[in-house]
C-alpha cells in the first residue's frame, strides 16, 4: 500500500478492538492476569498499551521499519537512543548544527557522564572518515537542521559509518517520513519529535523512534520499560489521528512555505532566506535527491540583524504566533537565538549562524494568500 493509506491504516485491525473504525483509548495502567504466568500483550501500561502500539506499528510503516517505540517527548526519544548506543568511554559524533535540545542532552547530561561529544562540521562527508576513532560508537544526524534548513548526504554518510562499524541516527522531524525515510538511506534509527508534523495540530507532546535491526530495538525497548518515559493513550491517539492526515498536510505546508520562501527572497528588508528549495540555498540538489519535496519550514536573517528588529516584525506579524514549537497546521515564528536554540552557548551560535535578527517560520496550512499578506504587512515601511 501507499503512503498514504497505510497513515491511515497501518498498525491497527478494527477486528481486534470491537470493530472500533478509530484506535480506543485504553485509559487504564493495568490488564488483569487470568491465571499466573499467563503470557498477555499487554499487562502493565509502563510496557505497553493497545493504543500506543497502533501508534507504533503506524510510524514503523510510514518509516519502513520492522519496529517503532513511543516516548513521552522528542528528547525523551533522543535519550533512550543514546543511552542504548553509548557506555562512559565511547564516543558520539555529532553534527555541528544541532537542535539546541540535543545539543544541552549531549553536552550536560551525556559528557558529564563520560561519553565523548564530537561535533563535526558533515557538509563534506569526506570530514566523517578523518573524524571517526575507535572509540566511536554513533553518529548523529539531523537533515534539514533546526533552524537554518542545513542538509547533510544522509546516504554518504551512512556508507561511511556502516564500513567504519560506527551506526547512524538521524532526527527526521523536520522532513517526517513523507519527504525523507533515513532507513532506507542505511541509517539504522530514526528519532522524531512527534509533538511537531506528526501530530501536527500542536496538541501532544510525543516522540518516536523507528528501528530495524532487531538488537538495537530490544537495546531501546528495555529503556523505554527500564526509564518509563512513555506517553499516555490519549496523547498517542491524538499523534495517530494526525498521522491519517500527514501526506495532506505537508503537501500543503511544502506548497505555502515555497511560495513564502520566493517573497522573502530578496526582499529589501531581508538580508538571508534558508529554505532548501531555493535554487541557491547550498544543499538544494541534496535536497531534490533525498527528499519528495523541501518541507514547510523557511528561516530569515533580517537585514537589520538587532533583536529590536526581530521583535517588530514579530509583533506586527498577525496570523503568526511567536512560539517555541513547528509543525502545527497554524504558522508559528520562533525567535531561535533566545527560544529553541536559548540553550546553546552564545559563541557557538556565532558560529553556527544563529543570530539575533534571525526568525525561524513554521509556514502553516492556512490560505496562502493570507499566510503571504500577512507577512507583506509586518515587513512594510
Ligand atoms: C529537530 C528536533 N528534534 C527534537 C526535538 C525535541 O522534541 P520534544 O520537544 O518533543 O521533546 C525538537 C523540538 O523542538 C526538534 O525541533
Amino acid at each position: 500500500m501507499k503512503f498514504a493509506t497505510r497513515a491511515i491504516h497501518a498498525g491497527y485491525d478494527s477486528a481486534d478492538h470491537n470493530r472500533a473504525v478509530m484506535p480506543p483509548l485504553y485509559q487504564t495502567s493495568v490488564f488483569e492476569l487470568q491465571e499466573i504466568g499467563e503470557a498477555m500483550d499487554f499487562s502493565y501500561a509502563r510496557t505497553g498499551t493497545p493504543t500506543r502500539a497502533a501508534l507504533e506499528g503506524c510510524l514503523a510503516s510510514l518509516e519502513g521499519a520492522g519496529h517503532a517505540l513511543a516516548f513521552s517527548s522528542g528528547m525523551a526519544a533522543i535519550d533512550a537512543v543514546l543511552r542504548a548506543c553509548l557506555k562512559p568511554g565511547d564516543e558520539v559524533i555529532a553534527l555541528a548544527n544541532l537542535y539546541g535540545g540535543a545539543y544541552r542532552l549531549l553536552t550536560r547530561v551525556m559528557a558529564p557522564q563520560g561519553v565523548k561529544v564530537s561535533f563535526v562540521d558533515l557538509s563534506q562527508p569526506e570530514r566523517l572518515e578523518e573524524a571517526i576513532t575507535p572509540q566511536t560508537r554513533l553518529l548523529w544526524l539531523e537533515s534539514p537542521t533546526n533552524p537554518l534548513l542545513g542538509m547533510v548526504d544522509i546516504a554518504a554518510l551512512a556508507a561511511i559509518a556502516r564500513r567504519r562499524g560506527v551506526r547512524v541516527a538521524v532526527d527526521n522531524t523536520f522532513a517526517t517520513p513523507y519527504l525523507q525515510r533515513p532507513l532506507e538511506m542505511g541509517a539504522d534509527v530514526v528519532v522524531h519529535s512527534a509533538t511537531k508534523y506528526l501530530g501536527g495540530h500542536s496538541d501532544v507532546l510525543l516522540g518516536l523512534v523507528a528501528v530495524s535491526d532487531p538488537a538495537l530495538y530490544q537495546d531501546i525497548r528495555f529503556i523505554q520499560n527500564a526509564a518509563g518515559a512513555v506517553p499516555g493513550p490519549q496523547d498517542c491517539f491524538l499523534t495517530l489521528r494526525g498521522l491519517k492526515t500527514l501526506a495532506l498536510r505537508m503537501e500543503r505546508h511544502c506548497d505555502n512555505a515555497e511560495q513564502v520562501a520566493a517573497l522573502l527572497d530578496g526582499h529589501p528588508l531581508v538580508d538571508k532566506v534558508y529554505y532548501p528549495g531555493l535554487a541557491r540555498h547550498p544543499g538544494h540538489e541534496l535536497a531534490r535527491r533525498q527528499m519528495r519535496r523541501f518541507g514547510g519550514i523557511v528561516t530569515i536573517q533580517l537585514k537589520d540583524n538587532r533583536r529590536e528588529a526581530a521583535n517588530r516584525f514579530v509583533q506586527r506579524l498577525e496570523l503568526f504566533a511567536l512560539a517555541e514549537s513547528l509543525g502545527g497546521v497554524e504558522s508559528l515564528v520562533n525567535h531561535s537565538y533566545t527560544m529553541s536554540h536559548g540553550g546553546m552557548p552564545p559563541e557557538q551560535k556565532a558560529a553556527l549562524g544563529i543570530v539575533e535578527g534571525g526568525l525561524r517560520l513554521s509556514v502553516g496550512i492556512e490560505d496562502i494568500d493570507d499566510i503571504l499578506a500577512d507577512i507583506k504587512q509586518a515587513l512594510a515601511d
